[in-house]
């Protein structure tokens, strides 16, 4: 499969590197905006082919679509990543436009492509993309849940020095501070993590979790890239694979949960053709109002694209 990733960046240089690395792809394209940056990076990358042992050919572009022609997925992290003291909602005047006119440029050329989208604010961004390309929405959808919940695995397994791969968690929500961890949900080679560690702990780790993002860009000065572009890659992983995982990824939501029309981080199964199904769980009351909060600010977002009047 031929895969295109816009935004040569830090997520979207390190996504098509665990591509490449994952041979799940036979060709990725990478396009950037700026002269030379996807060009460059391709070139580096692929130059380490016969050293980590890979053979997809990764090629970079500057602003031409027609390379991209056949893609089987498109992913997508065009945009300004935000900087210290900035919310993932500060981007959505500069991103939401990127995202417009790089979704409308590459599904020109590949219309039979799935949209991955990575660009925040990602619940928003990703509803954009999904107006923009004029695709079912179970072939546009974005990532967030599986890095979320990735560092609230991590966090667990640092408490309990055990090896994250044991974690099994689940959580909802939209991509931001109202993210909603599912303790109830979370379980360690299937003890339940109520079972191994105090509430108190537990309501820690979940705030952690909250501000992962946050906490890293007052480190790096910038947002996340590993983490980031290798949970793209297990997305890309499950379709081009057809796999059927179960994962939360930014999905459109229409009835599910008593919530309609957004796209939001909820549990789908994710294969060849993009999403198969989202799947309701049972939630408690408390459970339901943290999501619907979530849900309600995603919203607020939505009015806010809405009101730029791009569509
Ligand atoms: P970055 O600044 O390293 O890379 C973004 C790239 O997009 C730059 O190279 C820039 O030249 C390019 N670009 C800008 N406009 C473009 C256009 N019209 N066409 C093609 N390329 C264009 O940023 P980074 O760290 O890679 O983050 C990218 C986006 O992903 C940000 O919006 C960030 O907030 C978001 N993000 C989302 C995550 C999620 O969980 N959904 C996780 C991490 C980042
Ligand atoms: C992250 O969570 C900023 O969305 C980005 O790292």
């Amino acid at each position: 499969m031929k895969i295109t990733v816009i935004g040569a960046g830090n997520v979207g240089a390190t996504c098509a590197n665990v591509i490449a690395h994952k041979a799940l792809a036979n060709q990725i394209v990478l396009v950037d905006v700026k002269e030379g940056l996807a060009e460059g990076k391709a070139l580096d990358m692929w130059q380490t082919a016969s050293v980590n042992i890979f053979d997809t050919r990764i090629t970079g572009v500057t602003n031409n679509y027609e390379a991209t022609s056949d893609s089987g997925i498109i992913v997508i992290t065009s945009g300004v990543p935000r900087k210290p003291g900035m919310s993932r909602d500060d981007l959505i005047s500069i991103n939401a436009k990127i995202v417009k006119d790089v979704t409308e440029k590459a599904i020109r050329y590949s219309p039979e492509a799935i949209i991955i989208v990575v660009s925040n604010p990602l619940d928003v961004m990703t509803y954009a993309a999904y107006l923009a390309s004029k695709k079912h929405h179970s072939k546009v959808f974005g990532m967030a849940g599986i890095l979320d919940a990735a560092r609230y695995k991590s966090f667990i397994a640092e408490e309990l020095n055990t090896s994250p791969r044991d974690v099994q968690a689940l959580l909802l929500g939209g991509h931001g501070d109202t993210m909603v961890p599912l303790p109830r949900y979370t379980s360690v080679s299937g003890i339940p993590v109520s079972q191994l560690l105090a509430q108190e702990k537990i309501d820690q780790i979940v705030q952690k979790t909250r501000q992962g993002g946050g906490d890293l860009v007052k480190l790096i000065g910038t947002s996340a890239w590993y983490a980031p572009g290798a949970a793209v890659a297990l997305m890309v992983e499950a379709i081009v694979h057809d796999q059927h995982r179960i994962f939360s990824i930014c999905a459109h939501v229409n009835g599910e949960y008593g919530i309609r029309d957004i796209y939001l981080g909820v549990p789908v199964k994710l294969g060849r053709s993009g999403v198969e199904e989202v799947i309701e769980i049972e939630l408690d009351e408390d459970e339901k109002q943290l999501l619907n909060d979530s849900a309600c600010s995603v919203r607020r977002l939505k009015k806010a694209l809405d009101d730029m009047k791009l569509f």
